[in-house]
């Protein structure tokens, strides 16, 4: 991801904590930073799916993977065949008697791509202020696959990377925010906001740099990086 003050190099396991919520005022290196992960994940063979409602992030490479979204339509099209894959690896997991991703590769020798969801800008996708009932129908429709890919996914291979500028439960729903057990947060407007991401207000006293970032991975002590600068 990026080096920490002592100049040593810092890294995120997908396979150790699936789903990430990523978080950061605006302008302070979110979208580098999922571009950067996209980038290395799919150098490990990941199967990339990418939400970006801005559509001026992602360079057209990314279209043409067949797996962008950048409308409803879209990411509802893309998350059906995620949930699809999800099931059918459910049914062929359970055939061949294996609780995970590397068992049943080391039973079957089958290749199985991981899988990663990307969502960048969550809350022009989950924020229903403003939708009519048609629009909010189709907000709950996407967060409940987002949910089942956020429930099933870790023993499946299947990830979610969720960013967002404001981590309010109007932008990411608290049963959403509650799968995602990787946090990493950048420089926050106030406390409160680093409050909802990281339960403490340190994401605030980061200095407004971009790139800047605090990971919490689950070991116990956060590390603070500089990220990379992906050139696309
Ligand atoms: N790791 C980095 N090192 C140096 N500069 C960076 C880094 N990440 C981002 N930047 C600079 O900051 C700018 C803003 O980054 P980015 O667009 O990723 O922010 P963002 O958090 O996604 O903002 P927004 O919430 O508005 O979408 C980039 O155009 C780049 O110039
Ligand atoms: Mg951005």
């Amino acid at each position: 991801m990026g080096i920490n003050a002592a100049g040593i190099p810092v890294s995120i396991d997908f396979s150790q904590l699936p789903h990430w919520l990523l978080a950061a005022a605006t302008g302070m290196g979110k979208t580098q930073l999922a571009l950067l992960i996209l980038y290395q994940l799919s150098q490990k063979g990941y199967d990339i799916y990418l939400a970006d409602y801005k559509g001026v992030d992602f360079g057209p490479e990314y279209r043409k993977t067949g797996h962008y979204a950048d409308d409803d339509a879209a990411l509802e099209q893309m998350l059906d065949s995620v949930v699809h894959e999800l099931n059918h690896r459910r049914t062929e997991f359970s055939i061949a008697g294996c609780a995970n991703l590397e068992e049943y590769v080391q039973t079957t020798g089958e290749e199985l791509h991981r899988i990663v969801v990307i969502l960048d800008e969550t809350s022009m996708i989950l924020d229903t202020t403003g939708r009519d009932k048609d629009g909010k129908a189709v907000v709950a429709s996407i967060t409940n696959k987002l949910l089942a890919i956020g429930r099933l996914g870790r023993a499946l291979g299947i990830h979610l990377l969720v960013a967002t500028q404001r981590p309010d439960v109007g932008s990411v729903p608290g049963s959403l925010k509650a799968q995602l057990d990787g946090r990493i947060c950048g420089h926050t407007a106030d406390a409160q906001s680093s409050i909802v991401i990281l339960d403490d207000g340190s994401a605030a006293k980061l200095p407004a740099i971009p790139g800047r970032f605090i990971i919490r991975n689950g070991s116990g002590s956060d590390e603070i990086i500089q990220a990379y600068y992906y050139h696309q």
